[in-house]
């Protein structure tokens, strides 16, 4: 996992952009930052070292030397260690060809063999090298950066997407991607590639996605696309992107997380202008799948779980919510023409959602597909897709891209419900209402909660364990809150249904032990009240996300975040998890934490 960036211009500011542009990737990757430039004397310069982008360039001063153009990349190692000689740019024998990757080559070791045999000499441990000395070879017999490039990509198997620059030819950039995102900015001076959109989103608006198995020749304001495997050449219009720089960027707030838990109104309300025909094209699709599976990671499958409620209650259907990575095995051989799978990822490129898809079409399955990310692999995999309209989500944590996933699945259960007869008009029209509320019920909770919240954060934030516990569809709210604690703060904590409690997880209760529920007034109120009495019995601190007035959870709690009333029991896990993602930012920064760079995480897992 890790960003790529790339510039080709007439004026000597190349690195400049490089280093802004990696600034906007380094969600993608930071354990190492480095740049490859060509210099006025046509020599190539490589500056890279491990740590955060700031600190290498503090370093080694990543705005040097004056160039035209320069390679850029934020790592987050795969294969080798994070250390200043795994760090990209990768080089040749020579120094004359510089390399960046994102993905996995899987075919290296063989390649590093043959490669070795020849005499090539080897400075890394990572995959990515061999491209150098590949392109390397192809060079030395002649042929040009293109055509070298070219037949070195031939020779993978694996991912990437990749970018080359060679001192032979410093007027190029080269290019190319197979199932690791990359995109090219044009502008009339200068070209850029990327493996997204805000990191060259400052200097053009004007972006063309490449596909897989496409490569790119970069010049000053130029771009020629290419087939891999047969040299056709590709024609695209770029398209011009309306996100403003805004949008990616803070906004004044401390962190990225926290600014995405505040846009959560704004990126409701676009997903709830999704246009009703893709909406009915998928209805459609699942309304006549035999067996329906809902396929997603992490927080994704969170909302999958939600969604499966959604559909039993509202459609009267049943769902498979099914982490990705366990798809193959455990269901794999029972799919066939009949079954539909949904699947929900935010980045439309996480690798094991992608290979679960990929396997169900190979059965001839229908693939359909929610995403916030256009022309992402599954956009472009799926028989029909939605694009949830979230907006670049920076923060490594998914926070909007949750409650987008939810309302987009919360429309899909109801046209469903409407096509398969299951709800009255009127019933219809009464949960239309209620959704349609949701983003101002989600904004007065921001203005009217986060100070409680933030208080339960500093009272709470040097306990050693959590539990979440809700039923029923808050079962869903209760993995996604824990989830979001865990992984910025570093707390362990437990998460499952709270009839399990007595099941075994109950013996971890301590005297003091925070535990949170989640306690929407619906039909399951009577039995979590049941639970909290269970833990609270056993000295468990009681931590109660209920409805504001509900004066006998209140009775039972020792803090309690009020929700506002009459929420349709249905759309509860959109505004119910609000205040469980501000509590996890909250007590990963009273604990000192940065919660848009948790540990070990990267903002999509395109590797296996
Ligand atoms: C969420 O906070 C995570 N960091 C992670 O679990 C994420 O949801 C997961 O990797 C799936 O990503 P996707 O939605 O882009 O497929």
């Amino acid at each position: 996992m890790c960003g790529i960036i790339g510039y080709i211009g007439k004026e000597c500011s190349a690195n400049k952009i490089v280093l802004e542009g990696l600034k906007r990737l380094e969600y993608r990757g930071y354990d190492s930052v480095g740049v490859a430039a060509v210099d006025v004397q046509k020599r190539l310069v490589i500056k890279k070292d491990v740590g955060k982008i700031e600190e290498v360039h503090e370093k080694l001063n990543l705005l040097e030397p004056s160039s035209k153009i320069t390679l850029g990349h934020c790592r987050w190692a795969t294969h080798g260690a994070p250390t200043r000689e795994n760090a990209h740019p990768h080089i040749d024998c020579k120094g004359n060809v510089a390399v960046v990757h994102n993905g996995v080559i899987e075919n290296f070791l063989e390649l590093k063999e043959e490669l070795l045999e020849k005499g090539h000499r080897f400075a890394s441990r990572t995959d990515t090298e061999v491209v150098a000395h590949l392109v390397e070879e192809g060079l030395d017999s002649g042929e040009s950066l293109y055509n070298a490039t070219v037949n070195a990509l031939r020779r993978l198997k694996g991912s990437y997407a990749l970018a080359i620059i060679s001192t032979m030819e410093p007027d190029k950039i080269v290019c190319a991607r197979n199932e690791s995102p990359l995109v090219i900015g044009l502008s009339e001076n200068s070209a850029f590639c990327a493996s997204d959109i805000p990191a060259i989103l400052p200097y053009t608006n004007k972006v063309i996605v490449l596909n897989n198995g496409e490569v790119a020749v970069l010049e000053a304001g130029k771009v020629e696309i290419k087939r891999v495997s047969d040299n056709m050449p590709v024609s695209r219009e770029a398209k011009v992107i309306e996100w403003t720089i805004e949008q990616a960027e803070k906004q004044g707030y401390a962190h990225f997380m926290l600014k995405e838990i505040h846009e959560q109104p704004t990126s409701l309300r676009n997903a709830l202008r999704l246009q009703e025909q893709y909406l009915d094209l998928i209805t459609t699709f699942l309304d006549r799948g035999d067996k329906i599976f809902l396929l997603a990671a992490g927080t994704s499958h969170y909302a999958c779980i939600a969604a499966s409620y959604m559909f039993s209650k509202l459609a009267r259907l049943a769902t498979y919510p099914v982490i990705s990575s366990e798809f193959i095995e455990n269901y794999g051989d029972s799919l066939g023409i009949d079954t539909v799978v949904l699947a929900v990822s935010q980045s439309g490129e996480t690798y094991d959602t992608l290979k679960a898809v990929d396997y169900a079409r190979m059965k001839a399955a229908t693939i359909l597909g929610i995403t916030n990310v256009v022309g992402s692999t599954l956009t472009r995999i799926s028989r029909a897709y939605i694009v949830q309209q979230s907006g670049p989500e920076i923060g490594v944590a998914a926070t909007k891209s949750y409650t987008a996933q939810l309302i987009v699945l919360a429309q899909l259960a109801l046209k469903l419900a409407k096509i398969r007869g299951k709800l009255s008009q009127d019933e219809i029209d009464e949960l239309k209402t209620n959704l349609y509320n949701i983003p101002d019920i989600v904004e007065n909770i921001l203005e009217k909660r986060e100070e409680k919240v933030k208080e339960i954060a500093k009272k709470y934030a040097k306990e050693n364990l959590f539990i979440f516990l809700g039923r029923g569809i808050s079962t869903a709210t209760a993995l996604e809150g824990r989830l979001k604690l865990l992984e910025i703060s570093y707390t362990p904590s437990l998460a499952y249904p709270a009839g399990e409690s007595k099941h075994g997880p109950i013996s971890v209760i301590e005297e003091g032990t925070p535990t949170i529920f989640i306690c929407p007034n619906d039909e399951t109120r009577k039995e979590i009240i049941g639970n909290i009495m269970e833990m609270k019995a056993r000295g468990a601190k009681i931590i109660s996300v209920c409805e504001e007035d509900d004066q006998k959870i209140k009775n039972l709690s020792d803090d309690i975040i009020e929700m506002p009333k009459q929420i349709h029991p249905i759309l509860t896990p959109i505004p119910y998890i609000i205040p469980l993602q501000l509590l996890a930012y909250y007590i990963a920064v009273e604990r000192g934490l940065d919660p848009d760079k948790p540990r070990n995480l990267a903002k999509s897992v395109t590797v296996p």
